[in-house]
């Protein structure tokens, strides 16, 4: 098991496939990209392969996330999902993605035994999508959404990060847009990841905020008792909820205003093959060098192990003392 030195089991692996990113999100990156990692850092597939074999064989991981950058960059990836869905036990395989070439992929990942899809969607408006992402690809993000749903990956989830005067306005649209269409929207509060820095608590769109925004077109009403368990979003019914003409569900993810690190259940793994135990961890663990150098999965499996005990109760985001890590965002994967 990953168990850490609070009481929390990691059995939800985030593995990132590249740092590489055909977008430009505003809170993620700088116009002009980034220094990408060096071909002979990333894991080879064999290397993702073997690392998530002994995640799922030795260590109790029984969700994989597949993550970037952008994943569907990474060449050769449903042949990855293929082996991956191949392993015993089963993962659980998922894939965060932001749709630009998911209209040709959806189908050949359904085929390869991908689960499910969680994408990008920012806002409805294309001039909106090109300031924010600096990329005119609004429309192939859309029929990438819509062939995901087409190809069975259900229920699409689709994140959505706010940005005060750019798409804070677009909260209860983006909401009956996703009703409308049967899938699952899910706000984050915009995190300090973005490789500029330029993250500003008080300029960030709180959960209360969208909140209230919702409830000027909708009736919420909190799902279950609002007990997260390890899903960091808390969830509403709409309307009525799933059952009701016109109603659903929507989750707000309040990684900053109400933080859920005591449930966290997640173990990541960068492109270049090293462990991080949180999204804001300072340190990580190399086991790409270990990979290389011949050790057995069990000396890996208890590398990786060791790794957990250093993860933090908590990221303390916005806590005085907090400093941003070093890697942004799209070298960490979501
Ligand atoms: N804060 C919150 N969410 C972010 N994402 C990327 N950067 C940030 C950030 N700074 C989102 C993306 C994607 C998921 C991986 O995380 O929009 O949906
Ligand atoms: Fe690319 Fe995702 Fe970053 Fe946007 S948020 S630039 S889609 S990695």
């Amino acid at each position: 098991m990953l168990a850490d030195r609070f009481g929390r089991t990691a059995t939800d692996l985030r593995l990132s496939l590249t740092d590489r990113c055909d977008l430009r999100c505003a809170y993620c990156m700088p116009a002009e990209g980034l220094p990408w990692l060096p071909k002979a850092e990333l894991l080879t597939d064999d290397e993702i392969v073997r690392l998530v074999g002994i995640g799922v064989s030795l260590l109790g991981i029984r969700d994989v996330r597949l993550t970037g950058g952008e994943p569907l960059i990474r060449p050769g990836l449903p042949a990855i999902v293929a082996r991956l869905a191949a392993l015993a036990p089963r993962p659980r395989l998922s894939l965060t993605t932001n749709a630009v070439g998911l209209e040709r992929l959806a189908g050949p990942l359904a085929a390869a035994g991908l689960d499910r899809v969680n994408v990008s969607l920012d806002t409805l408006d294309p001039d909106v999508f090109r300031t924010l992402t600096r990329r005119d690809r609004h429309a192939r993000v859309l029929a990438g959404i819509e062939a995901a749903h087409q190809a069975g990956l259900r229920p699409v989830k689709i994140n959505t990060v706010l940005m005060r005067g750019i798409n804070d306005h677009e909260a209860p649209a983006l909401l009956r847009w996703c009703l409308d269409r049967g899938y699952e929207l899910r706000f984050i509060e915009q995190m300090p990841l973005d490789a500029q820095h330029g993250w500003d608590r008080d300029a960030m769109v709180t959960a209360e905020e969208i909140l209230a925004a919702l409830r000027t077109r909708f009736t919420l009403v909190p799902e279950g008792d609002q007990v997260r368990g390890s899903a960091p979003a808390e969830t509403w019914l709409v309307d009525g909820g799933p059952g009701a003409p016109g109603g659903g569900r929507v989750g707000v993810i309040a990684s900053v205003t109400r933080p859920f690190c005591g449930a966290c259940d997640r173990t990541r793994i960068t492109a270049d093959g090293q462990v991080r135990t949180c999204l804001f961890a300072r340190e990580e663990s190399d086991l790409r060098t270990l990979l290389r150098s011949g050790a057995p999965d069990e000396a890996v499996a208890a590398a990786w192990q060791v790794a957990m005990l250093g993860k933090k109760a908590a990221a303390g985001i916005g806590e005085p003392g907090f400093v941003q890590p070093q890697r942004p965002m799209s070298a960490i994967g979501g």
